[in-house]
């Protein structure tokens, strides 16, 4: 059964320790993940962004395809399902859908006031279903058009009034930045995360962008108060590393090698791979406690 994430980033948030949620794409990438959470015995939050969503034809099909595949893998550890970067409209699709929980990414909106008096709506909305909300304030740069934006930091005060609306965890940017990262990025700005902190007090917070953020800052995020680390890029990273290894070595033109299950196992092993050696690094494996 599926959970959401609210208690598991409560107990993240007081033992001092980061679960990370990891964006799924396809059914390889849904399977490859779970599998990673149930051998390091980790939470795990799994997210599926609009996009994700959309390829994947909807996300009745994502949330069917990881509720039946939770539970034919006789997963143990809590897993949420989860929606990345989601619209006020996608927030209400993926608690129909049968999602554990929601972001709402209210950076898209013209306002903040307009931010606000939508997470006021969702909050209602999701806990009403027993959903948990993720909410952003300020907005995740990255890169864009080959244009890379350095990373907004939130305003710590904009933050303490979406905290007070009642959500189960908090977005906010650090100077960390979607993608992968720039030569001259300056790194986190842990002066604002550590007024954001302040501000909210024990309300989880989540690092967004945390492919080739360095371990020694992810760490001192955590040891600050995030709880929550987004992880993406990496993965398709190693998942075209493997694949692209797999044909190279000609392993699609030796006997039924072009057999899909074949072809694209590498990958899935190779995503697994990282998935449980960042779960190693934000300090939940052997975390799960179902
Ligand atoms: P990366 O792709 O940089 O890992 O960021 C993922 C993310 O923050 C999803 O919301």
């Amino acid at each position: 059964m599926l959970v959401n994430a609210t208690a598991m980033l409560q107990k993240a948030e007081a033992g001092h320790y980061g679960v990370g949620a990891f964006n799924e794409n396809n059914l390889e990438w849904a399977h490859a993940i779970l599998t990673a959470a149930e051998e390091a015995q980790s939470p795990l939050i799994m997210q599926c962004s609009m996009g994700a969503g959309k390829y994947q034809t909807g996300y009745k099909t994502v949330s069917a395809m990881v509720h039946a595949m939770v539970e034919a893998l006789n997963i143990t550890v809590p897993v949420a399902l989860h929606l990345d970067h989601g619209s006020y409209d996608a927030c209400l699709e993926c608690i129909d859908a049968g999602f554990t929980s929601v972001m709402y990414d209210g950076s898209q909106e013209a306002d903040f006031e307009t931010n606000l008096a939508n997470t006021k709506k969702l909050v209602k909305i999701a806990h009403n279903k027993g959903v948990s909300l993720e909410c952003e304030v300020g907005s995740i740069g990255g890169t864009e058009d080959g244009i890379t934006g350095m990373g907004e930091c939130a305003d710590p005060k904009e933050c303490k009034i979406i905290a007070d609306c009642g959500i189960d965890f908090l977005a906010c940017g650090i100077g960390n930045i979607h993608g992968l990262y720039p030569a001259d990025w300056k790194g986190l700005q842990f002066d604002v995360l550590a007024n954001i902190k302040k501000e909210v007090g024990d309300l989880p917070l989540v690092l967004h962008g945390g492919t080739g953020i360095p371990a020694d800052q992810v760490k001192k995020a955590i040891s600050m108060g995030v709880s929550k680390v987004n992880v993406n890029t990496d993965l398709q990273v190693v998942f075209a590393e493997a694949t692209r290894g797999y044909v190279e070595a000609g392993k699609d033109k030796a006997e039924k090698g072009f057999d899909p299950r074949k072809e694209l196992k590498p990958g899935a092993e190779a995503i697994t791979a990282k998935t449980k050696e960042l779960m190693e690094e934000f300090g939940s494996t052997g975390k799960g406690w179902n």
